[in-house]
């Protein structure tokens, strides 16, 4: 009686392991088919003018759209995830230095994975959040690649992506923007200069950096990152509705909310934020009261 109950036992066992096998081989081969799908795509070619006005410029937006939180300060690339559930994923070094961009990763190239979140084989990038920079002008893109352009080379050791089976399946579920080529509208022509104003138009604009965390109604919800804390409703319906202008920047400035919340900076990137001009951050308050 008892070795029969330890058979079937045993059998429920294998069946079960079995079970996960096969639905993680699933998602496996799922996972592979994001990765490995070629994009057609005509890159537009624009000129990137190299003068120190337009570096100045194009450091300022490296600052403020977060390039730093994922490729360091001076470019030399970033462990952003490590973990054996999720995987280990780097920003890339974005100099020319051992380690980083090959020599012949030109401005097409540049504009490729900027625009589009594309690589050079026209596979899409992983996690590189190209959909919240596919919009931006062609003289903020044309900024920020020369800046990147114009700094020291850096050598670093190369760290190889490497996705775990927690990472794979999250990304295959859509739980993560893991895939951004498959988030873009690739057919669309950016504007050559919106007008930089404290107005709620350009705020619109700069919001594409908070789209990420905050959802693109920027009503908030899940954190993306597995583990963080909810992401807070930043329209008018929520705490950034009763806040004065000043008191809005100085909560993107401090971190310090006028409810008395200090929040933290790896969880809502405020020293990030802290980089914006008041025109900026100004703009930015105008566009979420119209929300
Ligand atoms: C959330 C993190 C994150 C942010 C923010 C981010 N990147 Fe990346 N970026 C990555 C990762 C990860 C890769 C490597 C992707 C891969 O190898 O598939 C990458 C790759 C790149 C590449 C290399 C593409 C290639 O073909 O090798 C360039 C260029 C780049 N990023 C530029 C930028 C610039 C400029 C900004 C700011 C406007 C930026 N990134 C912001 C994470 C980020
Ligand atoms: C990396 C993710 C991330 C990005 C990018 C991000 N935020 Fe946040 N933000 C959060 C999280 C998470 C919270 C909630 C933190 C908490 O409750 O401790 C938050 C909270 C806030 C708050 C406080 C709201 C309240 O009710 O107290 C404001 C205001 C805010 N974010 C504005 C912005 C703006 C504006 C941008 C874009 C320029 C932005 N955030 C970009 C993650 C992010």
């Amino acid at each position: 009686m008892f070795s029969k109950v330890l058979k079937w036992a045993c059998r429920v066992l294998l069946g079960l392991v079995l079970i996960c096998a096969i639905t993680y081989g699933v998602f496996s081969f799922l996972f592979h088919r994001h990765l490995d799908k070629s994009y057609a795509v005509t890159v537009r070619d624009i000129p990137i003018p190299g003068d120190s006005a337009t570096i100045a410029a194009g450091k300022h937006l490296y600052e403020i759209r977060g390039c730093g939180e994922c490729h360091g300060a001076d470019l030399r690339g970033r462990l952003i995830v490590d973990d054996p559930g999720l995987g280990r994923i780097a920003g890339t070094n974005l100099t020319y230095g051992k380690g980083g961009l090959s020599a012949d990763f030109d401005n097409k190239a540049w504009l490729r994975a900027l625009r589009h979140g594309l690589n050079a084989e026209n596979k899409t990038l992983l996690l590189m959040p190209s959909q919240e920079f596919a919009r931006m002008d062609d003289r903020d893109i044309a900024a920020i690649i020369a800046f990147c352009k114009a700094q020291p080379e850096v050598d670093t050791p190369n760290i190889p992506t490497k996705m775990g089976p927690v990472g794979k399946v999250l990304a295959v579920l859509g739980k993560i923007d893991l895939f951004p080529a498959e988030l873009i509208d690739h057919a669309q022509q950016q504007p050559a200069m919106v007008v930089k104003a404290p107005t709620a138009d350009y705020g619109r604009y700069l919001s594409a950096s908070c789209t990420g965390c905050h959802k693109p109604g920027l009503t908030g919800g899940d954190n993306p990152v597995p583990g963080g804390p909810p992401v807070a409703n930043i329209t008018s319906t929520g705490h950034v509705g009763k806040w004065s202008k000043d008191e809005f920047i100085t909560a993107l400035r401090t971190g310090n909310t006028p409810e008395g919340k200090q929040l933290q900076a790896k969880d809502m990137p405020w020293t990030m934020t802290a980089r914006y001009t008041d025109e900026e951050l100004i703009a930015l308050y105008l566009y979420l009261k119209t929300l």
